[in-house]
This record gives structure tokens, C-alpha cells and sequence, in this order.
């Protein structure tokens, strides 16, 4: 099936081959396997070929599963050396690793090489890539007074994670959640050991203690943390809203986990071209529901409209 390009920014140098390229959605253009209104009906068809939990046999929707994240895998991250690329944010260093098209094909993520697509929807949604919005939310956090000193924080659909490690750097304790596992294990995972100082033996023993990492649908992970009782005081999440189908799963599992006092930070393009998703049919759908008081916290104007928008319980007391 051929791809075509959506939203995010195009490929200015035009081979958009390169190791790099592949792997940072900020100078690629994405590209999608599916036209909005025939995606939407797909999406809607496996979510009812599957439950989500698991239990249905259904291959479509990835169930909620907690990954093994232990002392010994750290160590074996901090020995092994991956090529990585290197970003400044806000003055601070990140360094994404690398995947390759080959190591993607030999893992249940091959779909995506195959058909050259970055998003294939319930299949494979995009996380191997960095995406522009995600540093938008470094930069605002950075520049920003949310406290994440002890706190207990939740990054969805993480893919690269650079919000969440900057959480996990200011002394936050962080949930990373990803749709695809290999996507959590090829890059999540080794981007936070990556990012966490070697030379600081503390911080790197304490990460087992200090971070889990989960993946499946948010459909299915709603189910599972309701039932072990996860809350957090905040929620942060990039480039997660393009779909408007899967808005509203998105939505339920954050008002699901979100403590009475906490925030949710939500970056997004305002409209994201092709799929039909973006910031006004989030916030749409927010204030209908009435639950929340979302406000936008950010927004620039500069390339493709992109906004973060901040969700706060109405009444402190919900839950
Ligand atoms: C375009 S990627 C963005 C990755 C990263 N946040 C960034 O900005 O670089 C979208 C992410 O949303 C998540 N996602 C999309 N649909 C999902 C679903 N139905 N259930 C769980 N996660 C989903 C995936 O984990 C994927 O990594």
C-alpha cells in the first residue's frame, strides 16, 4: 500500500534516506498508510475485532503489558554502545538512539519498513521517531515552574521520550508508555539509560526504582491500571492526537489516572493534515465532556501551527 505525506515537515533536503532522517520525525516527512476517513473505519474495525485485554485472540490492538526493567538490563545498556543521535534542548544534551531498517524488520515492526509507512494504524504508531512537538514540550517544561521533584509522572505514547526523561532528570519517578513493546525496548528503554549520567552510579541504580515501562493500547491500559490503582500528578504526551478516533481512548485513560491536583500536558499540532486529528477536536471533545478546564499554555505559529495544552481537574476532588 503506498504512503502518503502528513502533516509534521517535509523532508527539505530531499533523500530523506539518511540514518538520521529516519529516525527524527523533525526533519522527515511522515508518512501514513492510510486516508483519513478509510483509517478511521479500519481503526474502529479492529478495536472491535479485539478487546484489548488480551483475551480475545485478536492480533489488532496491542494488550497492556508491563516490560522487565532491571539492574541487570541497565547495566547491559550503559556496556553496550548504540549509535545515537544528539540533540540540544534548552541547553541540555539528549541523545536519541538509532534504530536501523534492518534491526525494525527483524522485530514485530517490520510492517513498517516494508511498507515505508510511519504510522500504520493499531499496528505501528510512529514511536521510533523523534516528533517536532516533543521538543516543544522539553523546551515549555524547562522554561516552566511544574515541580517534578518526587512526583509521580505518566509520559503516553512516549516513543523517543525526551519529556519524560526530563522529568525523570528533575527528580520525578516516570511511567513511559508506548503502543508497540519493540518500540519501548529498541529505543524508549535505551534512551533513558542513555540519558541518565554514567558517571553518576546513584542515579543509575536508582532508575529500576524510578521508572516502568509499559506498553499496549490505551484502552487496554486503562482497564489494567484502574485495577492496580496508578494515579499520577502528571500526565505529559506529544504528538498523540492526530487520530481522531483514538481521541477519545486517549481522553478516558487520562481521566482515569490523573490525581484530583494534577496537570496533563498534551502536544500536538493544531491540524493534522490527511488524518483529520489536532488540538481543536481535542479541546472539542474535553469541554464537552465538562470534567476538565483545558487551557493552551503554548502555541507558535511557525512552520506547521503547534499548540500544548494544559488539563486540570475542575473540581480538585474528582477522580
Ligand atoms: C507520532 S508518535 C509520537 C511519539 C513521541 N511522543 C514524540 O512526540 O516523538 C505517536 C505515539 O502515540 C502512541 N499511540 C498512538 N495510538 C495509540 C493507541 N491507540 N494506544 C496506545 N498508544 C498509542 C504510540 O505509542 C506512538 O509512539
Amino acid at each position: 500500500m503506498s504512503g502518503f505525506k502528513f502533516n509534521f515537515i517535509t523532508d527539505d533536503d530531499g533523500d530523506g534516506d539518511s540514518a538520521s532522517d529516519k529516525n527524527l520525525g523533525l526533519g522527515a516527512g511522515a508518512v501514513i498508510c492510510e486516508q483519513s476517513k478509510d483509517r478511521d473505519a479500519l481503526i474502529e474495525l479492529k478495536r472491535e475485532g479485539s478487546d484489548g485485554g488480551g483475551d480475545s485472540g485478536a492480533p489488532c490492538i496491542r494488550p497492556a503489558k508491563k516490560l522487565t526493567f532491571n539492574d541487570d538490563l541497565v547495566q547491559a545498556i550503559c556496556k553496550n554502545v548504540y549509535q545515537v543521535e544528539t540533540l540540544t534542548v534548552c541547553g541540555a544534551e539528549y541523545v536519541h538512539r538509532v534504530t536501523s531498517d534492518e534491526e525494525v524488520a527483524s522485530s514485530a515492526l517490520r510492517e513498517s519498513v516494508t511498507q515505508d509507512s510511519d504510522i500504520i494504524p493499531l499496528v505501528y504508531e510512529g514511536g521510533l521517531k523523534i516528533w517536532e512537538c516533543s521538543l516543544d514540550l522539553v523546551e515549555y517544561l524547562a522554561s516552566s515552574d511544574v515541580d517534578f521533584a518526587g512526583a509521580n509522572v505518566l509520559e503516553l505514547g512516549c516513543g523517543a521520550a525526551l519529556p519524560g526523561i526530563h522529568a525523570l532528570g528533575q527528580g520525578a519517578s516516570v511511567v513511559f508508555q508506548d503502543y508497540n513493546a519493540e518500540v519501548l525496548e529498541l529505543v524508549t528503554i535505551p534512551n533513558v539509560v542513555n540519558n541518565t549520567p554514567d558517571d553518576d552510579d546513584d542515579r543509575v541504580a536508582a532508575l529500576p526504582g524510578r521508572c516502568q515501562f509499559w506498553a499496549g493500547d490505551w484502552g487496554a491500559l486503562e482497564r489494567k491500571w484502574k485495577e492496580l490503582q496508578l494515579r499520577f500528578d502528571v500526565i505529559l504526551t506529544s504528538e498523540t492526537i492526530y487520530s481522531e478516533a483514538a481521541q477519545p481512548h486517549l481522553y478516558s485513560l487520562i481521566k482515569a489516572v490523573l490525581k484530583p491536583a494534577g496537570a496533563a500536558y498534551v502536544a500536538a499540532k493544531v491540524h493534522y493534515f490527511g488524518v483529520g486529528g489536532g488540538t481543536r477536536q481535542f479541546v472539542h471533545l474535553v469541554e464537552e465532556d465538562g470534567a476538565f478546564n483545558v487551557t493552551t499554555c503554548f502555541a507558535t505559529e511557525s512552520g506547521l501551527r503547534r499548540e500544548i495544552l494544559m488539563m486540570r481537574w475542575k473540581t480538585a476532588g474528582a477522580t
